[in-house]
Order: C-alpha cells, then sequence, then structure tokens
C-alpha cells in the first residue's frame, strides 16, 4: 500500500521515521499527470533504494505563464495508484502554504527573501525566456530535499537545464547525490511531456519534427561536424518549414554551460531546443555524441 499525504509536514514526519529505521528514501520530484518519463524515474528510485517517494505539487513558483498554471492538468488520486504500481511508498502534495508555513506575504504571495538564487546554469535558454522559472524550480526543490532528506534523488534529462541548476543546487547543500535519467519517449520520439495532451491530432502529427531535427543534428555529428553555428543550423534545418514559434534550437557543451552557443568546436554537444505548436510550448534534447543521446 501507498501511503499518500496532502500536508508536506506529515510526509516529512514518515520520511524522518523511515531514515530512522535506516531506510534509504529515493525521492522523485514532479508536478503530476505521470505518464512513463515519470514512472520511470519512480522505478529506478524504488530499485535502487529501500523505498521511493514522490512528491506531486504543481509548484506557482515556477510557472511564467499564469494560464499555464491554471490549466495544467492535475490528478491526485489517478497519480498514486499508479505510484504503486510502479513500487513507490510514498506520495504527497501540499499548498504553497504547506511548503512555507510563514513564508506567504499577506496577497499569498511568497516572501522574495525566501527564493533560491539557481545560479550561473539558470542564465540562458529556458532561463532567458523564462524569468524566475529557476528561482521557483530551485526555491521548491530545496524545500523538497529538506522534508524528505533522500539518499538520493531522481531528475529527467528531458529538462536538461533543470538538471544543471538542481545539481548545483545539492552541490551547495551538499545532498543528496542526483540521478539523471534518459527521456521517454512516444513511438514516434516526441518526448512524453504532461503538456502533450494538450496537442490537436495535426499538431500531434507535426511534433514529430522535433526527434527529426535531433537526428539531424545528430547525423551531421556523425560525419564529423564540431562547430556549434554548423550543428545548430542542421538542427533547425532538421525542423524543416515549421509552421511553429521556433523559440531556441542550439548546442551547448553538457560539461560547462554557457549563456550563449559557444564559439569553439565542441568535444561533446548535447542539441536543445523549445518551440511552441498552437498553445503548447514543448522542449527537447539530446546529446550529439553518445550513442543514444542520453547523458
Ligand atoms: P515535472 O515536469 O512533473 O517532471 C518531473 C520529473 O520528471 C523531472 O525530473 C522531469 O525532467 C522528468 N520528466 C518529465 N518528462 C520526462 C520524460 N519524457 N522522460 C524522462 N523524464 C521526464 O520538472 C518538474 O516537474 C518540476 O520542475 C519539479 C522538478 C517537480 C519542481 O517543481
Amino acid at each position: 500500500m501507498i501511503a499518500t499525504f496532502a500536508e508536506p509536514v506529515a510526509a516529512a514526519r514518515w520520511c524522518a521515521e523511515q531514515r530512522a529505521r535506516g531506510r534509504k528514501l529515493g525521492f522523485v520530484p514532479t508536478m503530476g499527470a505521470l505518464h512513463e518519463g515519470h514512472l520511470q524515474l519512480v522505478r529506478r528510485a524504488a530499485e535502487e533504494n529501500d523505498e521511493a517517494c514522490v512528491s506531486i505539487f504543481v509548484n506557482p513558483l515556477q510557472f511564467d505563464d499564469p494560464a499555464d498554471f491554471e490549466r495544467y492538468p492535475r490528478d491526485f488520486a489517478g497519480d498514486a495508484r499508479l505510484l504503486e504500481e510502479c513500487g513507490a511508498r510514498m506520495a504527497f502534495s501540499g499548498t504553497l502554504e504547506g511548503f512555507f508555513p510563514r513564508g506567504l506575504r499577506p496577497d499569498r504571495s511568497l516572501d522574495p527573501r525566501l527564493l533560491e538564487d539557481p545560479g550561473p546554469a539558470a542564465q540562458g535558454l529556458e532561463g532567458a525566456l523564462r524569468p524566475g522559472h529557476f528561482a521557483g524550480v530551485a526555491t521548491i526543490v530545496r524545500r523538497l530535499f529538506e522534508l524528505v532528506a533522500p539518499a538520493r534523488a531522481y531528475f529527467g534529462q528531458k529538462d536538461f537545464q533543470q538538471t544543471l541548476v538542481v545539481r548545483d543546487l545539492a552541490r551547495r547543500l551538499t545532498f543528496p547525490p542526483i540521478v539523471v535519467c534518459p527521456t521517454a519517449r512516444e513511438p514516434d520520439g516526441l518526448a512524453r511531456s504532461s503538456r502533450n495532451v494538450f496537442l490537436t491530432s495535426q499538431e500531434r502529427d507535426l511534433a514529430v519534427a522535433i526527434p527529426r531535427a535531433l537526428e539531424a543534428a545528430r547525423e551531421c555529428w556523425r560525419a564529423g561536424e564540431r562547430r556549434p553555428a554548423e550543428l545548430s543550423r542542421a538542427l533547425r534545418e532538421g525542423l524543416a518549414r515549421p509552421p511553429f514559434e521556433l523559440q531556441y534550437a542550439t548546442v551547448r557543451d553538457p560539461e560547462r554551460w554557457t549563456a550563449d552557443e559557444p564559439r569553439e568546436p565542441l568535444e561533446r554537444a548535447v542539441a536543445l531546443l523549445a518551440l511552441r505548436l498552437g498553445a503548447v510550448r514543448l522542449i527537447d534534447n539530446c546529446a550529439l555524441h553518445t550513442q543514444d543521446g542520453a547523458l
């Protein structure tokens, strides 16, 4: 049976009891609307630790678009059932007030002094397009780490820049070790995402251009190209003639994050892109220098 809590303090108590019994906790933070991408993290957390626990919290601090926050899919009971099947022992949610009991101002917004500085990995790309997003992520993730005190925490490569921000955070806190898992994809290659349900069937067909573009960049790398400008050109050309709004299509050195695209040839590379398809914003990435695109 999975234990579920709607209050972070109750979840923290459960975690403390487990730790007192010497149980190592594997932790997967999520915003719910769970799909195979999340579940794969949970299975791995259950395998590699004594207990797996999961947070389900649509974190208002990290949304730069209020409409996106409002319509974000929410189904705690359905999510808890899926988690139980994957071997998770505990799932919890909460409210902003529950997470920061003394941290809210009279207008119910978070006291800005509690906002975590997300560090240099928050510069560029997602950080530039979504002001405040990574500060919101780092703030809630720090709070979650403090509540759960896990032996390991699991994140998906799907949100590559987020993994860098979280790794920096964990380094500053001196815990926990961060495990990054590969991106789970639909059979046609589209990365699984809680927002895919908002795609019309026509948009869903068009979205396959994203994994194809990533593959075009990988092909270019395999042909020996190492110059960032040429690799990102292959990525953009791989999108063909898009009826969508491209926000970025670029490459970075995955081990030396830079806000801007590097100019020097790369020894290893990750291709990243973000675009808007109708009302839905999609992001994806893959490594160019590894066999399967995983980092
Ligand atoms: P959410 O988007 O729900 O994602 C939770 C975790 O699942 C993240 O680590 C994300 O990278 C991973 N994930 C999502 N789709 C994936 C896929 N297709 N393959 C592999 N992993 C995937 O990311 C967040 O929530 C939030 O920012 C959070 C970390 C919970 C902080 O609020």
